[in-house]
């Protein structure tokens, strides 16, 4: 099966995606990296851990990366609205991790994990882009070990960390570019444009806390979460970002990408984190480099899935 590594800052949603990948059989997870970003560095870290302890995957070396961006200071919000601890205030429900962090930080351990691989790797990045764009600025020959960065970040016609900028890419805009830009990694955006699409309500988180132990602790991860898609939802629900992206990773194909150039800007103004997707039909003059962006999915399928999954673990 396809070898995949996570880059993450959970987070109720990358909490989702992990177990998803943590549950998979059919798919080989060589190791997990963290970030800043839903909270802070320590905290990611620690609930990373904490989760595969909680899937049994004491095998999935964490190694800790970057506690701020490349370039800029961290920026004021990290993110209010997966609570203080990522996990709504329920992290002290997970067990304590036994396996010792990897000694070496995310760069090093991604290094050692993409060398060793006898195959091509896929790295689904679902927080700020900056250990990747570390590991690709000091580590070039690693490229051609890389078959796909998969990514959750950006959106085509929307914002949500400000009206044009999605968090994953406004937390840390010159890695974003930095990633995006490496055009000989092929990559696909999953924007918020499509995981917004692919929206989990009541019922499905429901049948996802009666599915067993592994499903009951995650929707006990949703609270603060759920409240706060409530009101852009309109609805009872929650949007599984990171998990839609994970969901390709380990089914290459389920969401249907469309190539166009895509560029992130970088300056200091309103724009600042916007993925520009350049749509035209004769893009004269685009910025940016062509980018398979994530447009549309068979969402029951992709539901389904992960409720399948996440409901079987554990
Ligand atoms: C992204 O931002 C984070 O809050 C989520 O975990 C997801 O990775 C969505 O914009
Ligand atoms: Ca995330």
């Amino acid at each position: 099966g396809t070898k995949l590594i996570i880059d993450t800052d959970p987070g109720v949603d990358d909490a989702f995606a992990i177990a998803l990948a943590a549950t998979s059989t059919d798919v080989e997870l060589l190791g997990v990296t963290t970030v800043f970003g839903n909270v802070p560095l320590v905290t990611t870290t620690a609930n990373a851990r904490r989760l595969l302890q909680l899937c049994d995957r004491t095998d999935v070396p964490v190694a800790a990366g970057a506690s701020r961006p490349f370039v800029h200071q961290a920026s004021r919000r990290l993110s209010g609205i997966h609570g203080s601890d990522g996990l709504s205030g329920q992290a002290g429900s997970l067990p304590e991790a036994t396996r010792p962090l990897h000694e070496g930080d995310a760069v090093s351990l991604l290094v050692s994990l993409l060398e060793a691989a006898d195959e091509p790797v896929t790295i689904v990045p679902i927080g700020p882009l900056t250990n990747i764009a570390a590991l690709l600025a000091a580590h070039p020959g690693v490229r051609s070990k890389i078959s796909r960065i998969v990514l959750m970040g950006g959106g085509v016609a929307r914002g949500n960390s400000t009206a044009v900028a999605e968090f994953n890419i406004w937390a840390d805009p010159e890695a974003a570019r930095r990633v995006i830009a490496e055009d000989d990694v092929p990559c696909v955006l999953v924007p918020l444009d499509l995981t917004h699409q692919c929206a989990v309500d009541s019922v499905w988180l429901s049948e996802l806390a009666s599915s067993g132990p592994l499903g009951r602790t995650l929707e006990a991860f949703t609270p603060e979460y759920r409240a706060h898609y409530q009101q852009v939802l309109g609805y009872d629900g929650m949007v599984v970002h990171d998990a839609v992206a994970v969901a390709e990773a380990i089914r290459p194909g389920l969401l249907r990408t469309e190539t166009y150039p895509v560029h992130v800007d970088t300056s200091s103004g309103p724009a600042r984190g916007m993925t520009l997707v350049d749509r035209r039909a004769v893009p004269i003059e685009a910025v940016g480099r062509p980018v398979d962006v994530a447009v549309d999915t068979d969402v029951d399928e992709l539901r389904n899935l992960v409720l399948s999954r996440l409901a079987g673990g554990c």
